[in-house]
């Protein structure tokens, strides 16, 4: 059997459902999924395949139900490569939600900020990435040869993230653009690390979201990235970075997040 087949039978034997638009949560991020009618939440623990989650805060759940008339999943617990594992791994969730009908991944995530104009709070629009960990989901995958390389050259949809700065500008919550760097983590950036990663062009760093984006872009989804600084990355602001702030921050802006989130959702 597929790897995938028998975790698809799992969730199936909960619910019908084909949600259009998947949603994946980060840190801090899990409590969007209250915004969910009739949901049909399930344990990732009791779906065969499914990697388990280790990180505090994080818990391992997939919740399916409606927002409007849109069908809608919910990811809570990302899977972290620095949690130890393969990136392969941690981008199972991805291929499970398209075997089960998501074409749209929105993909969230806590940040630092290296723009000097990004301070906490603020929320950028990821439209790229630089893979400074040059690992990739798709090693080894048995997709074609010929249109391997295609993906991570446009994984962020510039029309849906065109419409949704619009309908957060609509809303009254002020967003950003910018290019995100994914490092491996746990640790956070060293002071020197951060500078470089200035002079490459880097205006947001983090620790997850960019295998997430390449595999859906090779199974053909369309991807929304979405960032919020939680920190001033290290050096930039005056405190040490520490895990209780970035969680605390991304509860901060949980009111604009959900209202957001929300109207995007509706369509
Ligand atoms: N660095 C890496 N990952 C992060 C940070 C950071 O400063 N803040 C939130 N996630």
């Amino acid at each position: 059997m597929h790897e995938l087949d028998e975790a698809v039978l799992a969730v199936r034997q909960y619910t019908d459902a084909r949600p259009e638009i998947g949603l994946i949560l980060g840190s801090g991020l899990s409590a969007l999924a209250d915004l969910v009618k009739n949901p049909v939440t399930i344990e990732t623990a009791t779906i065969p395949g499914y990697p388990t989650s280790t990180v505090e805060g994080h818990v391992g759940r997939l919740v399916f139900g409606t927002i409007g008339s849109t069908s809608v999943v919910f990811v809570q617990g990302r899977l972290h490569v620095y949690e130890g594992h393969e990136v392969q791994h941690s981008t199972f969730p991805v291929r499970l939600l398209s075997q089960l009908g998501v074409s749209k991944l929105i993909l969230t995530n806590a940040a630092g900020g290296i723009h000097p104009e990004f301070s906490p709070g603020t929320l950028m629009w990821i439209t790229d990435h630089i893979n400074w960990t040059h690992k990739n989901p798709l090693i080894g995958s048995e997709i074609v040869p010929k249109t391997r390389y295609e993906y991570g050259t446009s994984c962020y949809d510039e029309a849906w993230t065109n419409k949704a700065q619009q309908v957060a500008t609509s809303l009254g919550i002020a967003t950003s653009k910018g290019t995100y760097l994914w490092t491996l983590g746990p640790s956070y950036e060293t002071k020197a690390e951060i500078r470089a990663f200035k002079l490459l062009g880097a205006d947001a760093v983090g620790m997850s979201t960019v295998p997430e984006a390449i595999q859906a872009r090779s199974l053909g989804m369309r991807v929304l990235g979405l960032s919020t600084i939680t920190n001033f990355a290290a050096g930039l602001g005056n405190a040490e970075l520490n895990h209780q702030e970035v969680l605390d921050v991304g509860r901060g802006v949980q009111a604009d997040l959900e209202r957001l989130i929300l109207s995007l959702l509706k369509g």
